[in-house]
């Protein structure tokens, strides 16, 4: 073959010669969306790019390593890039909210209180990943992903979650025994918490990193060594930390920011992740 292909941009350079066979070999299928689509569209570059970490041997589907132009049920195939699995379902999505003071994070609430699902777009229908309480402010994750929301929620994986909690204090501020108490476990009514990680940057302020879920977990920890909670707010969960998001705004996540996430709960290995 003589003629060459050019982008749109005619900027750049035809695949080699056997990628262009591949290529229409698989053209030869019109079923499915086109790989370098696919991955160009939810955030691995330009198609370019994409073709380029086809043609690198780096993109799996179903396990076997992907030939340019090969052609994808998003439905039921698995892609991978370096072994990370790919959220190519188009109707996957992912915000960041910070959740205001006064909100509850159930899907509908019986007394009426407004809820998180009414700070986000109505459509597609997504569900929190965990909770906050109702005057607990903060990240909270939503999303219509089940699978990565199981695993950020499944104690086995225990992800990190990073508070800020104002609390009752005398002048010293929380004691050094206060703060052991928090780090080494304390006893609450459904048994002891797991170690903590705790700072006071502040007089009377805690940074208090855990990496269990259970309800109002901090409020009952800071309680249980006599420094009930003023004010609560969760500043990071994972790898994901937004300090720019006012109260009752969201964000989409980034495709790197759902790797990242994916990643902190062995969705993929650690150890294949690039860029
Ligand atoms: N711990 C709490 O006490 N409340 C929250 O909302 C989250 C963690």
């Amino acid at each position: 073959m003589t003629s060459r292909r050019t982008s749109p941009g005619g900027a750049e350079p035809e695949p080699p010669l056997w990628e262009q066979w591949a290529q229409r070999a698989q053209d030869a299928s019109e079923e499915g969306e086109r790989l370098q689509k696919i991955l160009a569209r939810v955030g691995y570059g330009s198609r370019r790019v994409c073709e380029d970490l086809i043609a690198e041997g780096r993109v799996t589907v179903n396990g076997e390593v992907a030939v340019l132009g090969r052609r994808v049920d998003v439905e039921r195939d698995q892609v991978c890039v370096d072994d990370v699995p790919v959220g190519v379902l188009p109707g996957l999505v992912y915000y960041l909210l910070n959740k205001p003071d006064g909100v509850v994070t159930t899907s509908a609430d019986t007394h009426g209180r407004p809820t998180v699902l009414e700070l986000v777009p109505e459509e597609p229908r997504v569900f929190s990943v965990g909770r906050l309480d109702m005057e607990t402010t903060g990240l909270l994750i939503l999303t219509n992903d089940g699978q990565l929301a199981q695993h950020l929620t499944h104690p086995r994986h225990g992800v990190e979650k990073e508070y800020i909690a104002e609390v009752e204090c005398g002048p010293k501020g929380v004691s050094s025994g206060a703060m052991r108490e928090l780090r080494e476990g304390v006893e609450l009514e459904d048994g002891w918490t797991a170690p903590a990680q705790v700072g006071q940057p502040d007089r009377g302020v805690l940074r208090i990193v855990i990496h269990e879920g259970r309800n109002r977990q901090v409020r009952r920890m800071c309680e249980a060594v006599g420094h009930p909670v003023i004010r609560l707010a969760r500043t990071r969960i994972g790898p994901l930390r937004d300090t720019s998001l006012a109260p009752g705004a969201y964000r989409e996540l980034t495709a790197q920011e759902v790797r990242d996430l994916s990643e902190s709960v062995e969705l993929l290995p650690t150890d294949t992740i690039s860029e």
